[in-house]
């Protein structure tokens, strides 16, 4: 990943990673782990790492006699926040800027039973302290990140069982809060979606950077993932954020590549906060590819014709994608990685 980084001179604010640093709460690969996120951290020149804690990361079946925060609190003075942790183990929330952008992280393990911790439960009175702390917008992009799924996430046969409690009211409170952003773990898969419950809100689910992925059967469906997203703030302050996200999979012997749909459910890159539908952005495409007169035209000059596209969460995109051809018979072609190629009629067809 450093060499990654290093190759694309890739640069961050803030580096993001939504717990469970380490597994069954072992306390080697906690401390392992974050100082791998803090080089990193480093490499991207990144203001801070900013990170919650996950179930993994909690001792909740009291090894050794210890308390379950006696771990996640000592591995680290700047685990799982870079400064002043207490208000997100008194409150479970801890708030901070960097330029304009607000980032909110929230502790979704506030009960040590095996099941609610698995599961994800918020502090009593968290989502009022919530609005008593980011009442007033201030101008900044606000993002959040917590480690539990807040809405069902059930994909690939992954369950339906542990979604965090409350998550409906977290998801209701951060879009009336004007965030644009909530980034969780916990799921081992990567999805993009517009949060169910209001707001310009949209969420991502981060998938694995985890040991586990080279193990077991678990790559089968899942690779270790990791994004860079650019938000794009439109137009001032409580307006919608759109962003873009570059996503890299790791497989062994191959290194860090673009990801593949295929292999991750997930594209290579994406975005979200289009302020156009599919459908509109599928008819302003086809009108631009006909007005060209040309059979094939390449990827780049159809983001050059309507750069909106790019911000169509994975989606929305099938739904541009599908509408492209079946209203106007232009097909989008991917290489042989699946990355997006060019656009054109398959042979012999014209505009519909
Ligand atoms: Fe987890």
């Amino acid at each position: 990943l450093l060499e990654l980084i290093g190759k694309r001179e890739m640069g961050a604010d803030v580096l993001v990673v939504p717990g469970d640093v380490t597994n069954k709460a072992c306390p080697e690969g906690l401390q392992h782990g974050w100082q791998l996120m803090m080089e990193v951290c480093a490499a991207l020149r990144a203001q801070a790492l900013v990170g919650t804690i996950g179930n993994h990361d909690v001792n909740v079946l009291k090894k050794g006699g210890r308390e379950p925060l006696e771990l996640p609190k000592n591995a680290h003075p700047t685990f799982p926040v870079p400064d002043s942790p207490e208000g997100f183990w008194s409150d479970g929330i801890w708030v901070r800027q960097y330029n304009r952008l607000e980032i909110v992280s929230i502790n979704s393990i506030a009960d040590f039973d095996e099941q609610k911790c698995k599961r994800g439960h918020l502090r009593t009175g968290l989502i009022d302290k919530l609005r008593e702390r980011l009442q007033i917008s201030n101008g900044c992009v606000r993002i959040a990140i917590c480690h539990h799924h807040p809405t069902l996430h059930s994909g690939m046969n992954m369950g339906t069982d542990d979604v965090l409690e409350q998550g409906d009211q977290l998801l209701e409170t951060l879009g009336e809060l004007g965030f644009s952003l909530l980034i969780h773990g916990h799921k081992h898969s990567a999805r993009l979606i517009k949060s169910p419950h209001g707001g310009h809100l949209y969420i991502l689910a981060s998938g694995a950077l985890s040991g586990l992925c080279v193990r077991d059967g678990l790559r089968t469906n899942v690779r270790n993932l990791f994004h860079l997203v650019t938000l794009d703030p439109v137009s001032g302050a409580g307006s919608p954020c759109r962003g873009l996200v570059e996503t890299w999979q790791f497989m062994q012997d191959y290194g860090w590549r673009p990801a593949l749909q295929g292999a991750t459910h997930f594209p290579a890159t994406t975005g979200f906060g289009a302020q156009r539908t599919p459908h509109e952005l599928a008819a302003s495409t086809a009108e631009w590819f006909d007005s060209q007169g040309l059979l094939v035209q390449p990827w780049n000059a159809v983001i050059e014709s309507e750069s909106e596209v790019r911000y169509l969460t994975p989606q929305e995109f099938r739904e541009y994608e599908q509408t492209l051809l079946q209203d106007y018979g232009v097909e989008v072609w991917r290489n042989e990685d699946g990355l997006l190629r060019s656009i054109g009629r398959p042979s012999g067809g014209g505009p519909k």
